[in-house]
């Protein structure tokens, strides 16, 4: 719990984070602060969270009266082989941190309750979704897709924030809310790293100590690739060059290196127009991906 000071009013007063289970529990709070006239920002998550999360959660309540965050580990976005029972889970933890930025709502769903028996409906983006992380995790994108429809259509905020890390993820979220029509303004925040650079992920923590000194290694290489791009280089060459900087320090398989168009997310062979160098790659057991602005 924290002392904040209200948005509107300018008055300081306590907040205590409330942890719902149900959609019906989470309708009827935002409900309330809805019929006030107070705005709401939704973060969705899948827990473990880091210092980027938070970022969101920040920038949510900067802009807006109420922070919602969900926390859900979400199956259908996990293909059989993937890590859906490794995937790191501290709920405690993750209520403590949202508490302590004066989080007001954490809805924190079981399975049944977001996939009853018999679901299936599914929503899928076509077109941004066909490469990059779509070409190596076929099954990743209608599991999004389809679980963010539901988290909007359940909290119905004004906002709702995803991270930049997950470029793709944030423009087909982008997209699909606005062929769906659903109203609510979708809000990329800037990606949050650590100190040498390594982008922040719940995924970091599978990382060994061996590994981990070499995973900064990776927004080098990006970071290298838009400046070469952005300085005239053909998107192909810097591309190359990259993938065995990446090889010889270890990543293997290496799902993709790209340069694209960031808006349609479609290639380029060279930048003449704004441009994200995007990458997954895997070191040991771990896939790493990230993305910086080019051109
Ligand atoms: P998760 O990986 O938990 O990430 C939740 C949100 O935090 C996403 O919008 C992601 O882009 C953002 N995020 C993660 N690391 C970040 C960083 N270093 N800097 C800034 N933002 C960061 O992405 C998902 O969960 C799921 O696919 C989800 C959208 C919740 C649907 O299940």
């Amino acid at each position: 719990m924290q002392t904040v000071r209200n948005r509107k009013t300018g008055k300081r007063g306590t907040k205590k984070l409330e942890v719902v289970q149900t959609v019906a529990a989470l309708r009827a709070r935002v409900h309330e602060w809805r019929m006030k006239g107070e705005s709401v920002g939704l973060i969705p998550t899948m827990g473990a969270l880091h210092d980027g999360h938070l970022a969101l959660v920040k920038a949510a309540l900067q802009n807006c009266d109420h922070a919602v965050a969900t926390i859900f580990v979400n199956p259908t976005q996990f293909a059989p082989s993937e890590d859906f029972e490794a995937y790191p889970r501290d709920e405690a933890d993750d209520i403590a941190k949202l508490d302590g930025l004066s989080t007001d709502l954490a809805f924190i769903p079981d399975v049944d309750e977001m996939y009853a028996d018999g679901f299936s409906t599914s929503v899928s983006v076509s077109g941004l979704t066909d490469g990059l992380c779509g070409a190596s995790r076929p099954h990743f994108f209608g599991g999004v897709a389809t679980v963010v429809t539901k988290l909007l259509l359940q909290a119905l905020p004004d906002r709702a924030y995803f991270g930049e890390k997950d470029y793709q993820q944030l423009q087909v979220v982008r997209r699909m809310a606005r062929d769906l029509d659903i109203p609510v303004s979708i809000v990329g925040v800037p990606t949050v790293r650590e100190t040498d650079g390594l982008a922040m992920s719940s995924r970091n923590w599978y990382l060994s100590p061996d590994e981990r000194a070499v995973a900064p290694t990776f927004y080098k290489v990006l970071r290298d690739i838009a400046e070469e791009v952005g300085a005239g280089a053909r998107c192909k060459s810097a591309i190359e060059t990259g993938q065995a900087t990446l090889a010889d320090a270890g990543f293997s398989p290496i799902d993709y290196v790209a340069v694209c168009d960031a808006d349609n997310l479609k290639p380029l062979d060279r930048v003449d127009r704004p441009a994200r160098v995007l990458a997954a790659a895997h070191l040991g057991r771990t896939r790493l991906i990230d993305n910086v602005a080019a051109g």
